[in-house]
């Protein structure tokens, strides 16, 4: 029988069934999955999936966000303290780690972690055990770690904003979640589904699209990925339950930032092309446009930054 997150997570184009089995393969192992994707295309979704499938699953799923850990606060956060071990310890306090003994720590925006902190972390991961403030002896924790971030890591790196030890530590296994722009023949399945399970949840009756405004659905970039897709289906199915949705019923916002489309179709010129030379012409163009930033000049071609590094590499960029 299906969990209930297995339903919440939806899709079925090829670049999310792809994801959806490299998951499957990792939750039914101990090994530290590093989840990338830009915000909104169900980071946190997939780490909550991941931990359910996994043998881990009676035990907790304890999320930290990185982002929101004030650096003073942050070890003690993490690792617990005991009673003394510094002013304001007025008593002993199990740290989050611990508490995620024989489940799942979830380091949700690791990228954000500070470097002081970094280093702490890595200590814990390369000897799995937990030194607690104030407490001479270390305890040995046993967790599978899930990180997420919506930055390019390793450019992080590079930069000297992540440690590089760190990076290869929690890139086990890389998983990339791929943005809506590059699902696209999910975005009707998501629709449809979204709809009818936000109109269950208001007790309404699910709106009708008709083929322009789906045409329209599809053109869009979506930036906000698929957490900017169910708050629209929330939006329509309140404001027009029952109703048809014409495309004077989307926000101006949809009406006008599409994918702009190099003459549809590519007109092929009566001389022919050399298709792997105009490739290779196309990314130089796009890593250019975008500053090297590999993520930018992914999207750019509407291709997931895996399959952009695999083309550089083929034509050696
Ligand atoms: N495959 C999916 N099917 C259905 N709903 C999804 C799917 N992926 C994400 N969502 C929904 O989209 C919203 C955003 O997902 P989530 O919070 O997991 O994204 P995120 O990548 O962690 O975003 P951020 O980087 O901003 O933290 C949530 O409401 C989630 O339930
Ligand atoms: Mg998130």
């Amino acid at each position: 029988m299906k969990t209930q997150i297995e339903y919440d997570m939806l899709g079925q184009s090829a670049e999310f069934e792809g994801v959806q089995r490299t998951a499957k393969i990792m939750a039914a192992t101990d090994v530290t999955v590093l989840i990338q994707g830009e915000s909104g295309t169900g980071k946190e979704l997939m780490a909550k999936y991941i931990h359910a499938q996994s043998k881990r699953n009676s035990a907790s799923l304890v999320t930290i966000n990185c982002a929101a850990l004030p650096e003073a606060l942050a070890e003690s956060e993490l690792f617990g303290h005991v009673k003394g071990a510094f002013t304001g310890a007025t008593c002993d306090q199990h740290g989050r780690i611990k508490s995620a003994h024989n489940g799942t720590l979830f380091l949700d925006e690791v990228g954000e972690l500070p470097l002081s902190i970094q280093a702490k972390l890595l200590r814990f991961l390369e000897e799995g055990e937990c030194q607690t403030i104030g407490q001479t002896k270390a305890e040995k924790i046993n967790v599978r770690i899930i990180a997420a971030t919506n930055r390019d890591l390793f450019k992080e790196v590079e930069k000297g904003n992540f440690r590089e030890d760190l990076f290869y530590r929690l890139n086990v296994v890389p998983l990339e979640l791929p943005s809506l722009r590059n699902r696209q023949s999910d975005i009707t399945y998501l629709i449809n589904h979204l709809s009818a399970q936000l109109a269950a949840k208001h007790c309404l009756n699910v709106p009708r699209y008709n083929m322009q405004t789906i045409e329209q659905c599809q053109r869009y970039t979506w930036p906000g990925n698929i957490r900017e897709l169910k708050n629209f289906c929330e939006r329509m199915v309140i404001l027009l339950s029952g109703k048809t949705i014409t495309i004077d019923n989307l926000p101006l916002e949809m009406k006008t930032n599409q994918k702009t489309k190099v003459s549809d179709p590519y007109i092929l010129p009566e001389g022919g092309v050399i298709l792997e030379k105009l490739e290779a012409q196309l990314i130089d163009q796009a890593m250019n446009k975008s500053h090297g930033n590999q993520s930018k000049a992914a999207r750019l071609l509407g291709l997931t930054r895996s399959a952009l590094l695999y083309r550089i590499k083929k034509h050696a960029l």
